[in-house]
């Protein structure tokens, strides 16, 4: 496990603070649209791989058929304790198991789940190629996969102050980890259909402070150095400025569905 990853996701702090910026500008709910791709049928067994805090689960409660059975997994212990106080509360959850374990050595069966999902965590992996290895093997002949990253066009003009303060690209860096043309390329070696949704929403960011928070919530900018820290602040505020106090960025996510395991 990097040890970046480890100590960013400790606690729920860094991914909170993230959050927050989905949940001061989002239009719509991610959550609630990627829950309706995934179309659940009632007694499924899912394992949800990297699963943070469950918020996947607490915001769709009321969207769930009956009988669920979910296998919480996540490298944290903090997340997976947080998430199975989160999965214990829901009436559509007959049954939730929580593992502090790493995706690429999954501690279940060959072919026990109707759904494996992977939001927002594949360009973590230091191995990628094995945990989808380990995904498609937990995986029943009928079921699907579910894997959500950023798109290269997210939160753009977030990411473009970050390249003038630090030496990075002007992009997610989420998606220069894991591109997703090579995402897309490792699921098509191992599942015969794929297929790519895209959900986008825009956002009309007025407070400087929510982008430096999540800006510094994970790395360049959570190793910033004071100077640095200041330069951030200015370049924010004189952006802001500059476009009539508000950045309007697009909130892109690209959900992929895989079936038929090779
Ligand atoms: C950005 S959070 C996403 C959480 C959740 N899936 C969601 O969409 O809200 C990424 C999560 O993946 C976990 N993670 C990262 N690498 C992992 C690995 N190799 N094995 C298991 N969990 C991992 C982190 O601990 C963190 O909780």
């Amino acid at each position: 496990m990097p040890v970046d990853v480890s100590k960013q996701y400790k606690t729920s702090k860094n991914l909170r603070t993230r959050a927050n910026l989905h949940r001061t500008y989002a239009n719509k709910s991610w959550f609630n649209w990627a829950c309706g791709q995934a179309g659940f049928k009632a007694g499924s067994n899912i394992a949800d791989i990297g699963c943070g805090t469950g918020w996947f689960w607490d915001q769709n409660q009321n969207a769930l058929p009956s009988g669920l059975f979910v296998s919480l997994l996540d490298q944290s212990a903090q997340m997976v304790a947080e998430a199975q106080e989160t999965l214990g509360k829901l009436s559509a959850i007959t049954q939730v198991s929580g593992h502090v374990e790493i995706a690429e050595a999954l501690p279940f069966e060959d072919a026990s789940f109707d759904f494996v999902m992977a939001l927002h965590m594949v360009y973590h992996l230091s191995d990628p190629d094995k945990a989808l290895n380990e995904m498609r093997r937990i995986l029943r002949p009928d079921g699907k996969v579910m894997i959500a990253i950023n798109d290269s066009s997210n939160l753009k003009k977030v990411y473009e102050l970050n390249s003038q303060v630090f030496d990075v690209a002007p992009v997610d860096p989420s998606t220069v980890m894991a591109p997703p043309a090579k995402v897309a390329a490792m699921l098509a070696q191992r599942f015969d259909k794929i297929t790519q949704l895209i959900y986008e929403d825009v956002y009309a960011i007025e407070n400087a402070e929510v982008i430096f928070s999540t800006l510094t919530s994970y790395p360049p900018g959570s190793n910033a150095t004071e100077e640095q820290q200041a330069q951030l602040i200015s370049t924010i505020g004189e952006r802001l400025e500059q476009s009539g106090g508000i950045i309007r960025s697009p909130h892109k996510v690209l959900l992929f569905i895989a079936e038929n395991p090779r």
